[in-house]
């Protein structure tokens, strides 16, 4: 079939050399050679772990699964991809997709577990997993930060292009949350949900842009749940998927929190209570507006829920105050999306000076303000984690935290809601379709 997305993949791509050239001009370099990377051997045995290209090898090809392969950028010349497909009858040589990169670069398929023999000449740097050996032996520079820090700036405002691939990785993973959704209604496990989503969303596990958080009862507490009980639990009272999928490269994140049968109403309430928050600080996306700030209104939106709920006396503003609402909420409102899950340059402005979080939410991994082409999550969650409100219990904020509450809550571990927005001219679009 021909490339449905080729015109825009064409402009992305005129748009990356642009880049490009005025990138390595501006740093004095001639050309820049960029490795997709290799799946590491586990030690003492001949077995691989699942592999990822490197992000700025993808934003070229969008080939998340290319390994030993290289991309040869140099201003005023025709892009080369040199193809790691040797002759092999142990495995399937890399397949070049029907799209359109594969026409605009010069790809040259060949044995590159080492370098691509590159003509001498000019001052070159080389990007990515490269060994200081390789590096030398090529006369290139290894990884220099300010050329990383600029093409890391070139992956912020999203192309047109890319944001059709967003929207096609949130299209898919709907599908894996609707299916995971059933899968639990049915009496699943968090095996059988994990499983539910990976068919519905035609991927096979080693191909998510993250490992699937399956998290029933007081397992959606723990933030990056990693297991998956084959057991379905007996008492039914909540299930947290955090599940995504990845589209030429580029990745969806999104969250849904759901009661099961055995659910206390307080908790179907607060998840009803979390949608609405989503739904406001979506609606607060635009351009110009600085994250942290909106980071903050998330804190104080909690409040009001954790006060209307019962499960905290007092004020809202002495909820967020006393830390009340950060040991409820230790992550943050969201982060920049893209070829990474947690995309790159969320703590830089666009000069490449460093934004590190407020000392108050170390976890907050996007602190810059928000401009047009822009991806980003919004993923408010509010969360019972014993060894956070625990503390907070012996000082002053404990007079004010409802425990026999948070005992009735503590089963149901937590919720989370995550959409996929993507910042344009004057607001936001919101790439996540409604799902229950
Ligand atoms: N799935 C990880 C996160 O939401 O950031
Ligand atoms: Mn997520
Ligand atoms: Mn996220």
């Amino acid at each position: 079939m021909a490339d449905p997305l080729a015109t825009l993949q064409q402009q992305h791509l005129q748009a990356l050399e642009r880049h490009y050239v005025e990138t390595l001009a501006a740093l004095g370099y001639d050309g820049v050679l960029i490795y997709s990377g290799r799946p590491a051997l586990h030690f003492g045995d001949d077995q691989y772990a699942s592999f990822c290209s490197y992000g700025h090898f993808q934003h070229w090809t969008g080939q998340a699964g290319l390994a030993h392969s290289w991309l040869l950028i140099r201003p005023g010349r025709r892009p080369v991809c040199y193809l790691h497909a040797p002759d092999d009858f142990w495995h399937l040589p890399a397949q070049l997709p029907d799209e359109a990169w594969t026409e605009r670069l010069e790809v040259i398929p060949g044995r590159y577990d080492e370098a691509p023999p590159i003509a001498a000449g000019g001052r070159l740097a080389v990007v990515g997993d490269v060994s200081a050996a390789t590096s030398a032996a090529l006369g290139a520079e290894l990884n220099p930060a300010a050329l990383l820090t600029a093409l890391d700036e070139g992956r912020v405002r999203k192309s047109d292009y890319e944001v059709a691939c967003l929207g096609e990785a949130n299209r898919m993973a709907g599908l894996g949350h609707r299916a995971a959704r059933e899968a639990f209604l049915a009496g699943g496990s968090e095996l059988d949900v994990h499983l539910a989503y990976l068919q519905a969303s035609r991927q096979r596990e080693s191909e998510l842009p993250y490992g699937n958080i399956v998290g029933s009862g007081a397992h959606a507490a723990v933030l990056h749940y990693q297991h998956y009980d084959t057991q379905a639990p007996r008492e039914r009272y909540s299930l947290l998927v955090d599940a995504g999928h990845r589209h030429r490269g580029y990745c969806a994140d999104i969250t849904r929190t759901w009661a099961g049968a055995d659910a206390e109403p307080l908790f179907g309430d607060l998840v009803a209570g979390m949608h609405d928050i989503k739904q406001r600080l979506v609606e607060a996306v635009a351009p110009g507006v600085d994250f942290v700030e909106l980071h903050e209104r998330m804190h104080c939106l909690l409040g009001e829920l954790l006060v209307a709920s019962g499960l905290v006396t007092g004020s809202a503003e002495t909820a967020v105050e006393s830390g009340i609402t950060r040991a409820f909420c230790p992550h943050g409102l969201g982060h920049l999306l893209g070829i990474q899950v947690h995309d790159v340059a969320g703590r830089r402005a666009s000069d490449g000076t460093a934004l590190p979080p407020p000392a108050q939410h170390p976890a907050l991994r996007l602190t810059r303000e928000l401009e047009a082409g822009m991806a980003v999550t919004i993923e408010p969650g509010l969360y019972v984690i014993p060894m956070l409100l625990e503390p907070l219990t012996s000082g002053p904020a404990g007079r004010h935290l409802n425990r026999a509450s948070i005992e009735r809550l503590a089963p149901h571990g937590g919720i989370r809601i995550e959409d996929n927005v993507v910042v344009t001219a004057n607001s936001a679009r919101n790439l996540t379709a409604d799902i229950e």
